[in-house]
């Protein structure tokens, strides 16, 4: 790492003030139902809460012949905020976080890649970071109803201009140069067979001291606790307002094309692409957050 560390009180307070946040969202009980308050993260104590408007997720609340595969497609970027912040236990300190760590490793002229990057929130997050000022932010995503999202979110934030977003796979994208990489929820939705050589080109664009940043959903080695968080994580979304036929028609939809794998999995193959050092620094329930330091 770069950087002194921050002191333990100072990260503390980082992460309740988030949680402060996450629990300001008005879960239940949305003020119209197709207009929801989403937030935007910071780990900056200084400005209040951001927030603008985006849809409420009513995705899968009608019953459907066949859910059909997920993608992210317009319907689902119209609403992806809200969908994200309900349905990913621990979403705000991931994002929030982000930026604190992205701080710890940016070198002033390298690029600061954000791999599915969605509606930019965790560019967001390393944008309001002074250290990473010198650096390029750089977000790639496939789905331009995606992008579209996040040019109309970060046009919001003058400390966002500087974010270029780039229309591309990331299995085609090129690489260089990177300090940091940012891979949140995106991995589990590529090829199980093409994420060594995704990972190993991730770590060939990195000098040593560089950080890869990977979120993903987490599979148990034991099986009978794998069911048991997955059924807290339906408890979870039940509690952010979900109902039983949304969470089932939206998992049957997710099946096989959201491949989650266990966290030493994950482990060995950071390791085998060749990163030095790398353990989870964040779990919520069946998701789950891993540094991996070149
Ligand atoms: C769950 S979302 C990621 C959430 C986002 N990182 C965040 O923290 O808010 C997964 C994103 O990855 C993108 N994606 C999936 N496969 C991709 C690929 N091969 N190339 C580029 N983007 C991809 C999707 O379009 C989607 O926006």
């Amino acid at each position: 790492m770069r950087d002194e560390p921050r002191r333990p009180q100072a990260l503390l307070s980082s992460v309740l003030r988030l949680q402060s946040l996450t629990f300001s969202l008005p879960h239940k009980q949305p003020p119209h139902p197709h207009l929801y308050a989403v937030m935007t993260t910071s780990t900056k104590g200084t400005s209040p809460p951001t927030t603008s408007l985006g849809r409420r997720d009513e995705l899968f609340s009608s019953p459907l012949s066949d859910p059909g595969l997920f993608r992210f497609d317009a319907s689902v970027a119209s609403v992806f905020p809200d969908m994200i912040n309900r349905s990913v236990p621990g979403y705000a300190t991931v994002v929030g976080m982000t930026g604190t760590l992205a701080a710890k490793h940016a070198r002033p002229g390298s690029k600061i890649y954000d791999l599915g990057c969605s509606w930019g929130a965790s560019l967001l997050s390393v944008a309001r970071e002074a250290t990473c000022k010198q650096c390029q932010l750089i977000g790639v995503d496939n789905s331009e109803a995606m992008l579209s999202q996040a040019s109309a979110h970060l046009a919001q934030f003058p400390e966002a201009s500087r974010i270029e977003l780039l229309h591309a796979d990331i299995l085609e994208t090129s690489l260089e140069d990177a300090s940091v990489v940012i891979m949140n929820y995106t991995l589990q939705f590529i090829a199980v067979e093409e994420r060594a050589s995704l990972l190993r080109r991730i770590r060939a664009a990195m000098r040593p001291g560089d950080v890869l940043i990977l979120s993903e959903k987490l599979a148990l080695p034991d099986q009978q606790l794998n069911e048991y968080l997955i059924d807290l994580h339906h408890d979870f979304k039940r509690q952010q307002g979900y109902s039983d036929l949304q969470i089932a028609q939206k998992r049957q939809a997710l099946e096989d094309v959201l491949v989650p794998e266990t966290r030493q999995v994950h482990v060995a193959r950071l390791q085998e692409v060749g990163f030095d050092r790398c353990d989870i620094w964040f779990q919520c329930l069946n998701f789950g957050s891993l540094i991996a330091i070149a």
